[in-house]
């Protein structure tokens, strides 16, 4: 399905009914990225899967996306679909648009997931390797991002057909989202003083081996999120929804009747 907001073309899948859910991709991937998590949601959720920005069949304007810009078409999604208010599960990428939707859009997040990601912004040479990796795209094309993230997306176990998946959503985007989206992950403020000021329910999901958003860090961002949970996924990497689908689903669908969204 398709909307026109903010002024861009917004793709996305809507599938299932019940409370609403709403899945945010990481970088540089798409919506697609949770088909796993559609299959076994739908049956008892309304699960909402956009493609950010720049990615998959979303339109990828010239310039520097920032994880406000993200949030605001998430946001207006919502608003065009008629819900107002998600549980908003956000991984990696998706978990920085997550906390900008916290920050600006408070009363549409019903509960927060943030899986295999980090509240605390870039480090100065972070943000040095996401503009050589903008530049990078622009003069070799997405093939070549795909070559250097695919081995630290994913656990050094996974099958070949997972990182063919990989390779084939990478190749897919348009070159100005993923320079778009670098660039605008390189300026997303630090969110660790929000951390003890969210008061939804909230769980925070990681994968043992994710060598990009370790486990330490995630422990750091729970202990900071008054009663949120906890849960390590042993086996995956960075993506551990896709590298581990059935305990990534499990997680989900026990912690979401707990935080209240039945
Ligand atoms: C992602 O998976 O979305 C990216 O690894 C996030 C990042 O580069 O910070």
């Amino acid at each position: 399905m398709e909307a026109n907001l903010n002024g861009i073309r917004v793709r996305y899948e809507d599938v299932g009914e019940g409370p609403a859910m709403l899945l945010l991709h990481a970088f540089p991937l798409a919506g697609s990225m949770w088909r796993r998590q559609i299959e076994a949601l739908r049956g008892h959720y309304r699960v909402i899967t956009p493609d950010l920005r720049g990615f998959g069949g979303s339109d990828a304007p010239p310039g520097l996306y920032s994880m406000d810009d993200m949030a605001d078409d998430v946001a207006t999604l919502l608003q065009h679909l008629g819900v107002q208010r998600a549980a908003v599960v956000g991984l990696s990428m998706g978990g920085y648009v997550a906390f900008a939707l916290w920050r600006r859009h408070t009363d549409m997040v019903a509960a927060l997931a943030l899986a295999d990601t980090r509240a605390g912004a870039d480090s100065e040479e972070g943000r040095a390797t996401r503009e050589t990796n903008a530049r990078l795209a622009e003069e070799q094309g997405a093939a070549a991002i795909a070559a250097r993230m695919i081995p630290n997306l994913v656990a050094p176990t996974a099958s070949q057909a997972l990182r063919d998946e990989l390779q084939a959503l990478i190749v897919a985007n348009a070159l100005l989202g993923i320079a778009g989206a670098l660039r605008g992950m390189a300026i997303r403020p630090d969110s660790t003083p929000d951390l003890p000021g969210i008061r939804v329910p909230t769980l925070v999901i990681v994968g043992e081996e994710d060598g990009l958003t370790p486990p330490h860090e995630a422990e750091a961002m729970a202990a900071q999120i008054p009663g949120s949970t906890l849960v390590r996924i042993p086996g995956a990497g960075h993506l551990s929804n896709m590298e581990r689908p059935d305990e990534f689903n499990a997680a989900l669908l026990s912690w979401l009747p707990r935080a209240g969204v039945a």
